[in-house]
């Protein structure tokens, strides 16, 4: 579906957006006191507030016109429904399939899927049981303690994001790595510390054969080897994910310590597919039973909600309000939660993957800003290094700041703190400070000019009432269907990434080119033999 920005939709908002776009929030929240009430939803276990956004009613009517113009219920029932809405690839997308329950029926080319779900569920529970409860034992005959999940990317991000979110529910005797990148000082920093005798390897990857990820594995396999001196030992001491049996034989490990996934679960929608065997050795089978319960609470919500009250769709809306009508690059997001650090890098590849798009369905290149740069840290951290630019620099940054209403620790006053940091940064955010405020204070009249601060910028308040393994499970679902909702409405191929290809090929050109012992004959352009030439003369030995 393309002419998205000669829609009726599309240019009733742009009309309006030449009326609302210099509104204050102070405005807004001053003419009408039951605004928080009129814009803020309830979802499962958490509350969207969305007042303190530079819309009003009409905003919204429009936005909810534009989605529906856009036919992204339709979309979205054709996703529920299996169709292969993954056209470059002419794959269905179906993470919502990894946690439906068992007695749910989703057909993929005519063949429900769920039992085979819940087939390797149950295998992954088994293993994962062993593991905890020490009767899988290792080469040796010792128990396993270390757990090392490498993978990149989608088979890597939530699994370290969800064991840092759910550290507290972990069994605190094991220990969990992570090694993504193909610089050997990850692997050597996460495994120097470790006996192999007492390491379990989980080689994540969709495809078995990402560079990263096989280069990794292959030292890991030599690590272990030599460590414990033994061939059989790989047996008990590696395990594969993957979609790819034929590789996974070929590396070496025995397809009976596989746990298979499926080509329509795209790499950054797997953290709740097999990739989370990692997730479900640290918090057990139940841990991970909730969280995927969390996951599905909100694929009901995304589902069977009018799109008014549908936090997903507003949240996409909000964002392509600011994105294509007030120009603004970027979207942050601080969760405030040290456990979860790794959630704005987790949700980076989520999005930034899936609407970096340039071209709509039809190979259109559009005319249209796709897919917003996405960034954050945690609350309270990043106040104290970059808020200042979100305050009072020149660009817009919409915030989606999440917080927790229960703590995870008890000691006492953080979490208030905490929490008082966050709803104050909405608040400031939102209405600024100006000068006869400052005036009022008896702030000195030179200062004035640089201590202003204009306010109206908007946030995204999503207010859960405690990180635990379900509503992990909810929030990563709550993005998923928000992705998945603005690229309904830019009509790209959310689920393809062509982009990162080129570059993975070029790699494999120049690997020889580094590694031969001859100089090798150079065919790039000039800036590329330069850095190749003087790479191979000052590398060392
Ligand atoms: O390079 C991008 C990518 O293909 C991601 O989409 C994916 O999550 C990652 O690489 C890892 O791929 P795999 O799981 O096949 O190793």
């Amino acid at each position: 579906m393309s002419g998205l920005t000669e829609s009726p939709a599309w240019r009733a908002l742009a009309a309006h957006h030449a009326q609302v776009k210099d509104v204050h929030l102070r405005t807004l929240f001053a003419e009408d006191a039951q605004r928080f009430t009129k814009f803020s939803v309830e979802g499962p276990g958490l509350l969207l507030d969305y007042s303190k956004n530079r819309v009003t009613a009409e905003t919204m009517r429009l936005l909810l016109d534009l989605a529906r113009e856009r036919q992204v219920e339709q979309r979205r029932d054709a996703m529920f429904a299996g169709e292969k809405i993954n056209i470059t690839e002419q794959r269905a997308v179906l993470h919502v399939a990894l946690r439906a329950p068992r007695d749910a029926s989703i057909l993929v080319d005519g063949r429900n899927v769920v039992p085979e779900v819940h087939a390797v569920l149950d295998a992954m529970a088994r293993f994962a049981a062993q593991v905890r409860d020490g009767s899988w034992l290792g080469h040796t005959g010792q128990r396993i303690r270390n757990v090392v999940n490498i993978g990149i990317g989608g088979s890597y991000l939530g699994p370290e994001m969800a064991w840092r979110a759910l550290r507290p529910f972990s069994d605190r005797g094991m220990r969990f790595r992570f090694v993504a990148n193909i610089d050997g000082a990850d692997f050597v920093e996460a495994t120097q510390d470790l006996d192999a005798a007492e390491t379990l390897f989980v080689i994540s990857s969709k495809t078995f054969t990402t560079l990263e990820t096989m280069t990794n594995a292959a030292s890991a396999r030599a690590w272990l080897v030599g460590k414990l001196g033994s061939e059989a030992a790989v047996a008990r001491h590696f395990v594969a994910v993957s979609t790819n049996a034929a590789k996974v034989r070929e590396f070496g490990i025995d397809t009976a310590n596989m746990f298979g996934f499926w080509d329509w679960v795209g790499g950054r929608y797997s953290m709740d597919s097999a990739i989370g065997l990692s997730t479900m050795i640290a918090i057990g089978p139940e841990g991970f039973a909730e969280l995927l319960a969390g996951f599905h609470d909100m694929d009901t919500h995304f589902r069977t909600t009018p799109l008014e009250r549908n936090l997903p769709a507003l949240m996409a809306l909000l964002t392509v309000w600011y994105n294509n009508f007030f120009g603004a690059q970027t979207v942050g997001v601080m969760p405030y939660s040290a456990h979860l650090a790794r959630f704005p890098a987790y949700l980076q590849q989520l999005q930034m993957e899936s609407n970096g798009k340039h071209v709509d369905m039809q190979g259109k290149h559009v005319d249209y800003e796709t897919g917003p740069v996405i960034w954050g840290e945690p609350g309270t951290d990043g106040q104290h290094s970059f808020y200042q630019l979100i305050h009072q620099g020149t660009k817009l940054i919409p915030c989606d700041l999440i917080g927790f209403c229960r703590p995870l620790s008890d000691l006492p006053h953080h979490h208030d703190y905490l929490m008082a940091n966050l709803f104050a940064q909405a608040e400031a955010l939102a209405f600024g400070k100006t000068a006869e405020e400052l005036a009022a204070e008896g702030s000195p009249a030179f200062q004035t000019p640089f201590r202003v601060a204009e306010g109206n910028r908007p946030t995204n308040l999503l207010l859960v009432d405690a990180l635990t393994p379900r509503s992990l499970g909810m929030l990563v679902a709550l993005y998923e269907h928000n992705v998945f909702t603005q690229g309904a409405i830019w009509g790209i191929d959310s689920f393809d990434q062509w982009g990162v290809e080129l570059g993975k090929v070029l790699a494999q050109r120049i690997i020889p080119e580094l590694e031969s012992a001859a100089a090798p004959a150079l065919a790039h352009d000039s800036s590329t033999n330069a850095l190749i030439t003087r790479y191979r003369s000052r590398r060392g030995a």
